[in-house]
C-alpha cells in the first residue's frame, strides 16, 4: 500500500504498526484521512509518537472517522462528556481494561474504534497488548470456523460495574453479537468474543458453553496474534475495535498513568 504523506513502520506482520510524518493535532485533510484510514483496516492498531492533543483537538480527530460514541458505565469529562480520563494512581483499587477485551462490545452497537493519548506513564511498565482477531480466526481449523459460524453470544458488562460501582443503582448493557463477525470494511471474518464481556453463547448447553468459551479466550492470548506497545509520555493508540481486542497491563502500582480516550461509534456486528 502506497503513502505519500505519512510513513507505516509494521510492528508485526499480523497487527500494530508505528505511524509517522503526522501531526494529529491539525485538522486532517482527505488525503491524509485516507491514508490513515487505509493503515488502520490494513494494521488495525496505529501507534504514534510526540502528539500534543488538546480536548478540542482530540475530539475532532475522533470525528474524522465518525460520531463520537459516549460511554455507558464511565462518566466523562464535565465540560467534554465524549473524553473519559484514563487514570491510575496510588489510591486506585482496580484499572480499566485489565482483561482481555474490546470495548463496549456488550452496547448494541459497539465502537468502531478508540484513540487513547497517554500523557503521564510510569517510567517502566503500563503496556497495553492488542491481539487480531483476524488472526485469531484465520488460525481456527476448517471444521471449528464452520462450527462457530451460525453461533451467537451475551455479551455483557453488568457483573463488571455492579461489583466496581457497588452504591450505582444502574443496569448496564447486555447483548447479543455474532462469535464471527464480518468487518464491515475490510470483509474479513473476525473472532468476537471476549474474556472480560462474553458470558454465554445461546445455541449451546451452559455446559458446552463454558467448555467453548474457554477454549476461545486462551486462544485469544496466543502471542502469536499480538502486539505490544510501549508507552511514552504524549503517544497515541487508535485500535479498530472491530477486529481487535486489548490487555492494559497493571504492573506499575503505585505509579501513575493518565490519558484520556475517545471512542468513535460502530454499527451492529454482522
Ligand atoms: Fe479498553
Amino acid at each position: 500500500m502506497g503513502y505519500e504523506l505519512i510513513q507505516v513502520r509494521p510492528m508485526t506482520k499480523r497487527i500494530g504498526a508505528e505511524v509517522f510524518g503526522i501531526d494529529l493535532s491539525q485538522p486532517l485533510g482527505n488525503q491524509a484521512f485516507s491514508e490513515l484510514h487505509d493503515a488502520l483496516m490494513q494494521h488495525q492498531v496505529l501507534f504514534f509518537r510526540d502528539q500534543q492533543l488538546t480536548h478540542e483537538s482530540h475530539k475532532a480527530l475522533g470525528r474524522s472517522f465518525g460520531e463520537l460514541a459516549m460511554h455507558s458505565a464511565v462518566a466523562g469529562l464535565p465540560d467534554h462528556p465524549e473524553i473519559v480520563a484514563i487514570h491510575a494512581d496510588e489510591k486506585s483499587t482496580y484499572v480499566a481494561g485489565e482483561d482481555w477485551h474490546s470495548d463496549l462490545s456488550e452496547d448494541p452497537e459497539p465502537p468502531m474504534g478508540s484513540i487513547l493519548y497517554m500523557h503521564t506513564l510510569p517510567d517502566a511498565g503500563g503496556d497495553t497488548l492488542f491481539s487480531s482477531m483476524y488472526a485469531a480466526y484465520d488460525a481456527l481449523s476448517p471444521a471449528m470456523k464452520a462450527f462457530l459460524d451460525p453461533l451467537t453470544a451475551v455479551h455483557d458488562s453488568n457483573h463488571i460495574y455492579r461489583e466496581l460501582f457497588p452504591d450505582v443503582q444502574k443496569t448496564y448493557p447486555r447483548n447479543t453479537h455474532p462469535v464471527i463477525r464480518t468487518h464491515p470494511v475490510t470483509k474479513r471474518k473476525c473472532l468476537f468474543v471476549s474474556q472480560s464481556k462474553t458470558v454465554r453463547i445461546n445455541e449451546l448447553s451452559k455446559k458446552e458453553s463454558d467448555a467453548v468459551l474457554r477454549f476461545l479466550f486462551d486462544h485469544v492470548k496466543d502471542p502469536n496474534f499480538q502486539v505490544r506497545f510501549r508507552w511514552q509520555p504524549n503517544s497515541v493508540a487508535f485500535w479498530d475495535n472491530r477486529c481487535t481486542q486489548h490487555f492494559a497491563v497493571w504492573d506499575y502500582f503505585p505509579d501513575v498513568r493518565s490519558g484520556f480516550r475517545v471512542t468513535v461509534a460502530g454499527d451492529r456486528p454482522f
